[in-house]
């Protein structure tokens, strides 16, 4: 029998501490308004480190808000996080180079045995994970796979630079797949891409790497965001869409007839184009970029949860087309289309 993966629920977790636009206008030349026009973001959250928050704390919390939603979604499943045989975790800003972020999650949660890995993609790292994660049930060599993906920006933004620190925030998200009979997956289709950024628009030099950034070596701060943030914008506004169009398209569905996308958060006017594009209400949007800003790739399944918690994507028998799609360094982009 051909198999394939039902997304059985997802999960967030983000840290307490909520810094404000206000706040930050207090530390650097910025203002409330600026950053709501430009971007939509009022507020994100920033990880405590003396209380112990990081990547590792945050994916698992967001692995177990993941377990408590599968007990409300899909009670018939009655999934344990011990019937996880594949943890898979997308991150750029592990704690650890090694061991793995998963493999910490493994520990944190309990789980005796499954196979652990991290992947990067940045802010796709999600929809990566899902299409990696989706590829290994229809194999037939895992059934159970948690996905968690965790960014803790706050650590590599330069509080002093107003054009990245006002955009990002730190969290996590999680999503727990399974494997089921073909007719009853939820994937429909997956679209990836990537395309080396040669201008280098958005990267993160590693403090201790001698490898040029670029040839003519520029006045980089090493372990912080870099970003020419209107190169990323026209990459984004062509990214997003283009990744849409192309996971319809595999999936044989118009774009103008979508229930809800759940794209990355990374600026509501990017949202914007893309809903104009095709002719989509923003109402189909869930956006919760004014909370939490750019989590990278915890952004979308923290705003699938949250839809689901707050009772707008409702499971009611009739299945619902969602398009989630990520775009980010790399740079990368894609997008899945699901029935859920
Ligand atoms: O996950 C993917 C990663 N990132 C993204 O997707 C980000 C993509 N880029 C963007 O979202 C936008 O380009 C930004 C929000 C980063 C910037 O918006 P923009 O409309 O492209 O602004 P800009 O860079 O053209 O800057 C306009 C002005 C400049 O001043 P002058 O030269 O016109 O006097 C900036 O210095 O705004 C100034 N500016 C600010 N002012 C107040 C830049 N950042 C700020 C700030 N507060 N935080």
């Amino acid at each position: 029998m051909s198999m394939g993966s039902k997304i059985l629920a997802f999960g967030k977790a983000v840290p307490e501490k909520v810094v404000t636009n206000d706040d930050l206008a207090k530390i650097m030349d910025t203002s409330d308004e600026w950053i709501t026009k430009r971007t939509g973001i009022k507020e994100r959250r920033v990880v405590d480190e003396s209380k112990g928050e990081g990547a590792t704390s945050l994916a698992a919390n967001a692995a177990r808000a993941a377990f408590e939603q599968a007990k409300k979604l899909s009670p018939e499943d009655e999934i344990d996080v011990n019937d996880i045989d594949l943890l898979i975790c997308s991150t750029a800003t592990s704690d650890h180079l090694f061991p793995s972020t998963a493999c910490m999650v493994q520990e944190e949660l309990g789980i005796e045995s499954c196979a652990a890995f991290d992947i990067s993609a940045a802010c796709s790292g999600f929809v990566y994970a899902m299409n990696i994660a989706d590829s290994f049930i229809k194999s037939g060599q895992y059934k159970n796979v948690l996905i968690v993906s965790v960014d803790i920006m706050s650590r590599y933004v330069d509080w002093g630079d107003r054009s990245t620190a006002v955009l990002f925030g730190d969290g996590a998200g999680a999503a727990i797949l399974k494997a089921v009979p073909s007719e009853y997956a939820s994937f429909k289709s997956f679209y990836l891409n990537a395309k080396a950024d040669k201008d280098r628009s958005l990267f993160l030099k590693n403090i201790y790497s001698s490898y040029p950034v670029k040839a003519d070596e520029i006045d980089i701060k090493p372990d912080m965001v870099c970003m020419n943030g209107k190169a990323v914008y026209q990459f984004a506004v062509q990214a997003l869409p283009d990744a849409i169009e192309k996971a319809c398209e595999a999936a044989f569905v118009d774009p103008s007839t979508i229930d809800w996308v759940v794209p990355h958060q990374a600026n509501y006017r990017i949202l914007e184009g893309a809903a104009k594009r095709f002719g989509l209400s923003m109402d189909k949007f869930i956006c919760n970029i004014d909370r939490y800003g750019n989590t990278s790739s915890a952004s979308i399944p923290i705003a699938f949860y949250e839809a689901i918690e707050d009772g707008r994507i409702v499971k009611n028998g009739k299945k619902q087309k969602i398009v989630m799609a990520g775009f980010g360094a790399g740079l990368t982009w894609g997008a899945t289309v699901i029935e859920f």
